[in-house]
């Protein structure tokens, strides 16, 4: 048989991958998937999907009408639901995305470091990546000299995660002065991936919490039930689109009408509780960033400052590679994901998950501190 160059030609496992497959690890410091976190979720939850309603088939290309209207009002009201769309996952609305914006070959422009299944998403639509940097020394902002130079005639769209991930840093008011103009200069709108919009730690007003509601240059907001409410597994993804793009995008959803009818009956109630889950998970997130500044204070390591999200990023010492500190750390008992898994342009870096229970973290970060002190001995 032969296979489309949209999958990879080799699956074959890295080395990390073949030692963690080998030696499954004591404390998890990859873990994304806050189900299985130990979070108290609120009664109510599964009663959501018992909607008798759901059991009519009446399928709308954009969604059900009540559940975008609640999407809306999480929003704040800034966005009309006219402009929202339902979908299964925000993998599936960058697939959505790219279709509607890009001809095979086309190109888009993903930050760097950040989330890493931007190539593996854009590939599987026929569609390139370029990597903009983000400048470690200010902050993590975008690099728009090196952008500017990245973009081509073939340029189609600029994605931004905001918070980035790993970075957990927000867009700041200059640089969004200077995306409106690049964007508007190039005719290249802007995705923006807003699931860690909820999970700041500052109340600092120069940091750009969402462009829902930006009218000055076209803009494609994502967002999901996935990390603001803690449920990965009810796949409700969503996308506020600009005014313009609206028809040719509901064309796209008429295709695959996508949302099972439970979840999106269920979505109101899911929203209403939202704020408790989202404040629970970031209340957590800010004890272990403690205990981790605590457990590396005076060692040969430090925390990069940052202003959200689910993990914090950790720069070691250069004595041993990325992929060597992770494979020490595992020796302990602990994983880590390795800074090159986010196409940090640096060594040496490991990115640590704020989700765990506090009591396992604490003794995760512990043994990062006892690794570090027995390998700079
Ligand atoms: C930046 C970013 N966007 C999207 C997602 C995934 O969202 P979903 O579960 O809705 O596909 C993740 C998951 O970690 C992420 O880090």
């Amino acid at each position: 048989m032969r296979f489309s160059s949209r999958v990879p030609g080799s699956l074959e496992l890295s080395r990390l991958a073949r030692l963690i497959a080998a030696r499954p690890a004591q404390w998890d410091l990859t873990l994304s998937n806050p189900t299985i976190a130990g979070f108290d979720y609120p009664a109510g939850l599964p009663e959501a999907l018992a909607d008798p309603g759901a059991l009519k088939y009446e399928p709308d290309a954009r969604g059900w009408l009540p559940a975008r209207e609640a999407i809306a009002r999480h929003h704040g009201g800034r966005v009309s639901a006219q402009r929202i769309f339902l979908t299964s996952s925000t993998s599936e609305s960058y697939s959505w995305l790219f279709k509607l914006l890009c001809e095979p070959g086309d190109r888009v422009l993903v930050p760097r470091p950040s989330y890493p299944l931007f190539e593996c998403l854009a590939q599987l639509d026929g569609v390139a990546v370029d990597q903009y940097p983000l400048i470690e020394r200010m902050d993590w902002a975008i690099d728009f000299e090196a952008l500017e130079q990245l973009a081509t005639p073939r340029t189609r769209a600029l994605i931004l995660v905001n918070p980035n991930n790993p970075t957990g840093t927000f867009l700041k008011s200059w640089e969004l002065e200077r995306l409106a103009e690049v964007s508007r200069r190039r005719q290249l709108p802007v995705i923006s991936d807003e699931v860690f919009s909820g999970y700041g730690w500052s109340d600092d007003p120069a940091l750009v919490r969402s462009l829902a509601g930006e009218t000055r240059f076209p803009v494609f907001v994502l967002n999901g039930l996935s990390k603001p409410a803690g449920l990965p597994q009810m796949k409700l993804g969503w996308i506020v689109a600009p005014e313009e793009a609206v028809a040719r995008l509901e064309w796209i959803a008429d295709a695959y009408l996508p949302v099972s009818a439970p979840v999106q009956r269920a979505a109101a109630e899911w929203l209403r509780l939202t704020p408790g889950m989202t404040e629970q998970i970031r209340a957590r997130t800010l004890v272990n960033l403690g205990a981790a500044r605590e457990a590396l204070a005076g060692s040969a390591a430090r925390l990069l400052p940052a202003e959200g999200g689910w993990c914090a990023v950790v720069e070691l010492p250069k004595v041993l590679r990325e992929e060597d500190w992770v494979a020490a750390f595992l020796d302990k008992g602990v994983l880590a994901h390795p800074g090159f898994f986010f196409d940090f342009e640096r060594e040496a870096f490991a990115v640590i998950s704020l989700l765990p229970a506090p009591g396992a973290f604490r003794e995760a970060v512990n043994q990062i501190r006892l690794t570090l002190i027995e390998r700079l001995l």
